[in-house]
């Protein structure tokens, strides 16, 4: 039976509630628009054939990315929770999904704020700019003063600070709720990340040479394309870029008014999402195109690719370019902005399923999660082992993690539950973008093919290869470790029970509300 409209007002206000779509579509691009687009972007596409990988890339984003985005949305605006009570009223058995889902939440934040601090620590680092002639030997040797492989308990007060510093300020947003913190940051973060994030690529294309980086990033070589690992990659990228198949999109759209437009609201979250990522692949690219020139070499050999990309070979650029301190401020404040925006989505996420599950006010829930949350980020990643550990876990959780719950979700919700139709009418009710047979067809059967396809050729490759010739028992406990904990995590969750005033049985259709 449908449960009485009053009590769900009132419950949804407690939860928490975005003011307008507005304040909705701002906060969906701010988790978005995140350090995916400006620091794992131009460093995937580098490793990904550079030009190539923006086909794949194209593809992956209007097959699977936009269709799996209105899913997010339509589970979390009809079934109004956060991600597995959202799971649990779509189907009780569906709830493990969630909470799944919720794991892989943790495991991000845990290494997304080292990024955030890196980044924050670099932007006053670009005043003066601190890394003198050897960028790369700062950034691993005075800065992170990275240890061999290994996992050690020396901790670098340069990182420690800006970590307390970002998580300080992320529990802050946090306890304002969803509203007055999250909704409010987004307001005024996104403007200005956009503006910094404008005047920086301008200026880098009026850098000499800039020309030749933008050729390196659009020529297509159509030979990467028959390589399956390129389009594992851009799976891999649409779906944490677009905060995708983590719980996010789900917890976001609870959050939004019954009648709203969500499938037209989807289409200006992922283009705008799309179109700040091919931004910044653009500005990157102009940067190294211009020290390209400047060294007399290819672009392709300007700097190494991987996590560093950003942190050491912007530097090598602010330091040669004219108005090189500008640069650098506007490129990593742009990181930090951007950075902060997608990390309070991420815990919020684990937040709202905690507060669902549980009888706990928003700020001791905040607190029971960041704290915790906090605390391992900051034990982890300030010592000398940072870097390792952060690039296991971002490739694990994200293949093993992100893409598998992914494929997983879809098939549940497409084979077992047969919910799709429902959920097609459910935003097609008040969408201004109706949904059709494609939209079915492509969660259904295309999207899972393709996904599950590029999730084999990565298990293989990483069981006939250790991932970045880590040591097998670094890969087993922060790679394959940590993706298999947050899937048990997400099963024995579901055996705890439901704080008793939260209703099973709520929709936000027109069967609960007529
Ligand atoms: N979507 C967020 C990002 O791109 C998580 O960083």
């Amino acid at each position: 039976m449908a449960a009485e409209p009053q009590q769900v007002v009132g419950a949804e206000a407690k939860r928490g509630a975005f003011s307008s779509r507005k304040v909705f579509i701002l906060a969906a691009i701010g988790s978005a628009v995140g350090l995916g687009n400006i620091w794992r972007f131009p460093y995937v596409a580098y490793e990904n054939g550079g030009g190539a990988f923006v086909i794949p890339y194209l593809i992956a984003l209007l097959t699977a990315g936009i269709p799996f985005l209105f899913l997010d949305y339509a589970i979390g605006h009809r079934y109004r929770g956060s991600a597995p009570l959202s799971f649990a009223r779509l189907r009780r058995g569906a709830e493990g999904l969630g909470w799944w889902q919720v794991g892989i939440c943790f495991m991000i934040a845990v290494y997304y704020a080292a990024v955030i601090a890196w980044a924050l620590r670099y932007t006053v680092f670009s005043v003066d700019e601190a890394w003198g002639s050897d960028p790369e030997g700062f950034f691993l040797g005075d800065f992170l003063q990275v240890s061999e492989p290994g996992v050690t308990l020396e901790i670098v007060p340069g990182v420690l600070v800006p970590m307390l510093l970002v998580w300080l300020a992320v529990i802050a947003i946090m306890v304002a709720g969803v509203q007055k913190g999250i909704g409010a940051t987004s307001v005024v973060f996104i403007p200005v990340l956009v503006l910094a994030f404008i005047a920086l690529v301008a200026r880098a294309l009026f850098l000499p040479g800039a020309t030749e980086g933008l050729n390196a990033f659009f020529t297509p070589d159509w030979g990467a394309l028959t390589e399956p690992s390129v389009w594992g990659a851009a799976f891999g990228q649409i779906f944490f870029s677009l905060s995708i198949g983590f719980g996010i999109m789900i917890t976001y759209a609870s959050y939004v008014h019954r009648d709203t437009d969500m499938t037209g609201s989807g289409l200006v979250v992922g283009f705008a999402n799309s179109s700040f990522e091919l931004l910044a692949g653009i500005g990157v690219f102009a940067a190294l195109g211009f020290m390209a020139q400047a060294q007399g070499v290819e672009v392709g050999e300007v700097a190494g690719g991987g996590i560093g990309l950003a942190f050491i070979g912007f530097p090598a650029i602010i330091s040669e370019a004219p108005w090189g301190a500008f640069i650098g401020v506007c490129f990593f404040g742009s990181l930090v902005l951007a950075g902060l925006t997608s990390l309070v989505s991420v815990i919020e996420v684990v937040i709202s399923a905690v507060r669902d599950k549980f009888e706990m006010g928003r700020v001791t829930a905040a607190a029971v999660v960041s704290i915790p949350c906090a605390a391992l980020s900051i034990a982890l990643f300030s010592s000398t082992s940072g870097l390792h550990v952060l690039d296991i876990l971002d490739h694990f959780i994200n293949q093993f993690g992100i893409l598998l719950v992914a494929v997983v979700s879809m098939l549940v919700v497409a084979w077992a539950l047969r919910a799709l139709p429902l959920l097609q009418n459910h935003l097609n009710r008040n969408g201004s973008f109706k949904l059709g047979t494609t939209w079915r067809v492509l969660i259904s059967v295309v999207t899972p093919i393709a996904l599950a396809y590029v999730l084999i050729d990565g298990l293989v490759t990483d069981i006939e290869t250790p991932y970045g010739g880590f040591p097998g028992w670094m890969l087993g406990v922060f790679g394959w470790g940590a993706a298999g904990l947050v899937l048990v995590f997400g099963f024995v969750a579901t055996l705890l029970p439901w704080r008793k005033d939260t209703p099973m049985d709520v929709t936000a259709d027109e069967e609960v509300q007529e």
